[in-house]
Formats: C-alpha cells, structure tokens, sequence
C-alpha cells in the first residue's frame, strides 16, 4: 500500500540555468521491459551520487512513462487519466503527436551535472530503449524564452504549485503523481524580429522589456497568454512550465522546449486546443505563426515512492 502522503518526483524543482530533455521509445522483448523496470529502482541513487559531485548544484531529475509504456511495463491498476497525447490543430498548425515511452527532464545549474546524470541514466537503460530525441536546454538572459520575452512568469509557485500539480485524493493510488507534457518548438526568428516589439507583445500579452501583462482591452484575445488563461468556476487553473531555450544559431535552429505539469492532462489540453485550433475556433494563437511544434508526447510522473517500487511490478503475463 502507498503512505498517505507519497513524496512527488523532483516536478517544482527550481529554476535552473540547464536542462536536458531526452524521450526514448521502448525496445520490444521481455528482458527490455526487465531491464527498464529494474532501472527505475536506480534513478534516485543515481541523481543522489552525480549531484553530491557538486554542491549546491540542485540536480534532479524527473521520469514520466506514456501510456503505452506503462500497459507494458506495469499493466493495471494504471493512472486514471493517462492516455495517448491527442492531436490538436489542422493543417499547418498542428500540436503533433510523435513517438516517446520515456522521458527524462534533467536539470541543474550546471550543464556538466545534467550531461553526466543522462549519461549515466541512459548508459542504465542500455538497449532497452532507444533514444528518439534530445535536446540540451540553456537559461537565457533575464529567463527569456527564445523569441525575446520572459516566461515563466506566471507559474504557480510553492504550496500553489504542488496544488496544481501533484494527485491527490481523486486518484488515491497514484497520489503524489503528476501529468507531463512536451513539444519542441522551433521559430521562424526571421519572420518573428521582422515585427514591431508592439506586434511581439500584443502576441504574447505582456510588455516586453518590463514584463507586465497588457491592459484589459488593449490585450487581444487571441494572445498567448489570454488563450492560455483557463477559468473554472471563477477560479483560475494554472499548470507548471519548465520551459528551456535551445539551438543552434549556425544551422538557423532555434527553439523552444515546452514542458508543462499539472494534476490531470485536462488543463494543459484544453490551453493547446485554444492555442492551436482558436478560442472560438478560429481566434487561435498568433505565436504559431512564428512557431512550429515538431513533437508532443504526454506522459505519467509516478510519485518518488511508486517510481522506486514499479522496479519490482511486472505485469501479469
Ligand atoms: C512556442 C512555445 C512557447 C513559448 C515561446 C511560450 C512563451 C510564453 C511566454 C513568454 C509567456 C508569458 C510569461 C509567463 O507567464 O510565462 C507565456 C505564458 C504562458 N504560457 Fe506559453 N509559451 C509557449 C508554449 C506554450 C504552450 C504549448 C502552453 C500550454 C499548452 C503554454 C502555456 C502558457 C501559460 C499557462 C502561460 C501563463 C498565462 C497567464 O497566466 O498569463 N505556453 N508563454
């Protein structure tokens, strides 16, 4: 049986100046999904040992399955709201959905400690699976997003962010879970610096230099950060964003990964039909004309306790 209380994986860890995303498909065979279960039971000696290498470095790392994964590699009971990462948009503004098991959010304050920790997590996990994507993240000046403005700004914070992230009660056997989802973006920053900063920040929503959120009635309602402002009950939902920088300016790459935490899928769902399709149809998010995802996987973050355990469950077979 769980504690009552089962301590999340690292999903508020601080803000930190590196990270390393890394999602990985399962290779079939038996001894692979052996292999990738008694890993799980490693993780967090591992993290505990690189991390120790470097004081004050605040290593973590988070591990979250798809729901794919999780049929294969611990059958039932499975989280209540894990599913397949739904498909958003049409035509050329689509939330895709490609192929990803596992994932791996890797961070610290220094790159050396999250390049060793994937290292040594991916060297583990052997050909059990094969890495399908990995993208090395940096902090950007004044914590800018790529195209210029500070983001993160409204994230949760605190009790707050535990509230919005962690399972509780409406899922007791996976309490202190949480939901993730991830797309890589990549932007058109010729198309983007040709507008006018006054452009850029009706787009976003808020002011660019000093970061403040546009008036009422000067803010348009297919800015980012109106259609990504969900209400229920006068009471306003808010997921996690761990979002990183990343590219590579010789090549004309350059992007943005986008993480997202929360409680349930719902919230971070709802924001992307907003974004992609238009609140109302239509009225979508004009940062997508400048932004083009080119993957999204949703995935399951046991708790620290249940990640640790689902080293000894195996499916019936
Ligand atoms: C191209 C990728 C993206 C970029 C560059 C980006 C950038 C930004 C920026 C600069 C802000 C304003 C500051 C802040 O509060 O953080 C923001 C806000 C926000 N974004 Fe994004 N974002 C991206 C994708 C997404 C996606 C895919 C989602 C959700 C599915 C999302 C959800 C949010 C939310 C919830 C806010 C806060 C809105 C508010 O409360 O005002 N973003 N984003």
């Amino acid at each position: 049986m769980p504690t009552q209380n089962p301590e999340p994986q690292a999903v508020a860890a601080p803000i930190t100046r590196s990270a390393i995303f890394i999602v990985a498909t399962l290779n079939e065979g038996t001894q692979h999904a052996d292999t990738v279960r008694a890993w799980c039971g490693d993780v967090a000696a591992l993290v505990r040992s690189v991390g120790k290498r470097a004081p004050g470095g605040d290593l973590s790392c988070v591990c979250g399955f798809s729901s794919g994964a999780w049929d294969t590699l611990f059958g039932a009971p499975r989280p209540a709201a894990l599913h397949p990462f739904r498909v958003f948009g049409s035509g050329d503004r689509v939330a895709v959905s490609t192929p990803g098991d596992l994932l791996l959010h890797i961070r610290a304050e220094q790159m050396d400690l999250c390049f060793e920790l994937a290292t040594q997590l991916v060297g583990r996990l052997g050909d059990a699976v094969k890495v399908v994507d990995e993208v090395h993240g940096f902090r950007y000046f004044d914590q800018r997003a790529m195209i210029g403005f500070v983001d993160g700004t409204e994230n949760p914070e605190g009790e707050e962010a535990v509230d919005f992230t962690v399972i509780g009660s409406e899922d007791a056997e996976f309490a202190g879970g949480s939901y993730v989802l991830v797309q890589k973006y990549l932007h058109d920053m010729n198309g983007w610096n040709a507008l006018t900063v006054e452009q850029q920040e009706r787009i976003i929503g808020r002011t660019k230099l000093s970061d403040i959120e546009l008036e009422e009635g000067v803010k348009p309602s297919w800015s980012h950060s109106a259609l990504t402002t969900l209400e229920e009950d006068g009471k306003e939902i808010k997921i996690l964003r761990d979002n990183m920088p990343f590219g590579k300016p010789g090549m004309g790459e350059f992007g943005t990964y986008f993480i997202g935490y929360a409680r349930s899928p719902a919230p971070i769902e709802q924001m992307l039909e907003n974004m992609f399709v238009g609140k109302p149809p239509g009225n979508y998010d004009k940062l997508l004309d400048y932004s083009r995802a080119v993957t999204g996987s949703l995935f399951f973050v046991p708790s620290a306790e249940l990640l640790e355990a689902l080293a000894e469950r195996a499916p019936a077979r």
